[in-house]
């Protein structure tokens, strides 16, 4: 029995890193969800995150062109990002 201590501690441990690093959406497979969890991972450095719903799919567009380096947003990451904030727009299609 004197192993189970440690043994439900390393449990313990595992459970708590996996919660600390959400998984991101497979971006293949959800790509708007992965353009929310890099949004939501990247964007809120120096303001709270804007509603894109307030913005119009022009101001996103130049927004996020503005934005994404300072937030170090990685270039294969931006369009992601782009496609969720385009999809929750103001006039969103
Ligand atoms: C280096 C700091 C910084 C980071 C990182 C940052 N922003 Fe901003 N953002 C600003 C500032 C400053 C404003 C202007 C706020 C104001 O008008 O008072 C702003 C405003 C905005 C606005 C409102 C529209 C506008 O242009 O005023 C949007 C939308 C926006 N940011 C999107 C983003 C997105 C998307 C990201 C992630 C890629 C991001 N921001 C990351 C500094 C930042």
């Amino acid at each position: 029995m004197r192993y189970l201590a440690p043994l439900f501690a390393l449990c313990l441990l595992i459970a708590a890193a996996c919660e600390s690093v959400p998984n991101a959406p497979d971006p293949e497979v959800d790509p708007v969800g992965y353009g929310q969890h890099m949004y939501e991972r990247k964007c809120q450095q120096c303001h709270e995150l804007y509603d894109p719903g307030e913005y119009t799919r022009r101001s996103l567009d130049r927004a996020l062109r503005r934005y994404a380096p300072k937030a170090g947003l990685q270039r294969e990451d931006r369009p992601y990002v782009l496609e969720y904030l385009l999809a929750n727009a103001k006039d969103a299609r």
